[in-house]
């Protein structure tokens, strides 16, 4: 699928892989709808650029997300979605107060396996309405973790582990409507997610020996819209890293 001048969303775009990616795919000419929590940098990102729109929204909330790609089928045919928007744990998932603990649980499933379905069907529901481009009608690329492999935070792992077993049969499903679904897999990478644990973390990365920078989390995500023949699958992006207490 071309990048330039094709719509394209890209959820949790305010800040860390997803600004790198509306900076990526608006500098190759893509017109970008930005989702993102209200109160976030979304407004600043897309004040720098005319072709990138910036949509508040929660991606857990169905009128949310039906309004940003609302405001994405106006401007085009929506031919790629980039769903990065995600939280990491709070606490423990086995912490002193169970209720607690559950309410925890359960809003990080909300946020990012949950949420990734909510964006994932909306993508669908807007691209299946498009004629084929070159055999594609569009493209879908989640973010898991490599967490959901070799994690260490159980919550955390278990809703990445989550995204990662979607893209599969998502894939089947979505082959009759010729819709591509690909998950990529980050290491650590440089961002406020990670918090005060880059150094500690960066450490741990064979090579190249530090921290990935955003741009080449987006510099995948454009290879695999361009590139017809990824689909179904989960790339990992993480200087050979298998973490081990992280
Ligand atoms: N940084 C890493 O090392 C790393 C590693 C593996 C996976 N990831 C994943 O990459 C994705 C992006 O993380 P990041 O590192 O860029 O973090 P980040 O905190 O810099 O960015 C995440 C963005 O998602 C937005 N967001 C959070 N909840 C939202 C919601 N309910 N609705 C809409 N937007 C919401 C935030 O406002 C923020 O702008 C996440 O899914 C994360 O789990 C990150």
């Amino acid at each position: 699928m071309r990048i330039d001048d094709q719509v394209v969303v890209v959820t949790g775009g305010a800040s860390g892989l997803g600004r790198a990616t509306v900076n990526r795919l608006a500098a190759a000419r893509a017109r970008v709808v930005l989702v993102d929590l209200p109160g976030t940098a979304g407004d600043e990102v897309a004040d720098a650029a005319e072709n990138i729109r910036f949509v508040a929204g929660d991606v857990t909330d169905a009128d949310d997300v039906e309004q940003a790609f609302r405001v994405a089928d106006e401007w085009g045919p929506l031919r790629a979605v980039v769903h990065t928007a995600g939280i990491a744990s709070p606490v423990s998932v086995f912490g002193e107060n169970p209720k607690e603990a559950l309410a925890s649980f359960r809003r990080i499933v909300d946020v990012n396996l949950t949420g990734t379905f909510n964006v994932v069907q909306y993508a669908v529901r807007s691209m299946g309405q498009l004629d084929p481009v070159d055999g594609d009608r569009g493209v879908i690329v989640t973010t898991a973790s490599i967490a959901a492999y070799e994690g260490t935070a159980p919550a955390y792992s278990a809703t990445k582990g989550g995204v990662v077993s979607f893209t599969l049969p998502a894939a089947r499903a979505l082959a009759p409507s010729a819709i591509r679904i690909v998950s990529v897999a980050p290491g650590a990478f440089d961002t406020a997610l990670l918090r005060g644990a880059g150094a500690q973390v960066a450490g741990q990365v064979p090579h190249p020996h530090r921290l990935g920078d955003a741009p080449e989390f987006a510099a995948l995500v454009a290879h695999i819209i361009e590139n017809p023949y990824i689909n179904g699958a989960t790339l990992r992006i993480d200087g050979a890293m298998r973490p081990t207490n992280v």
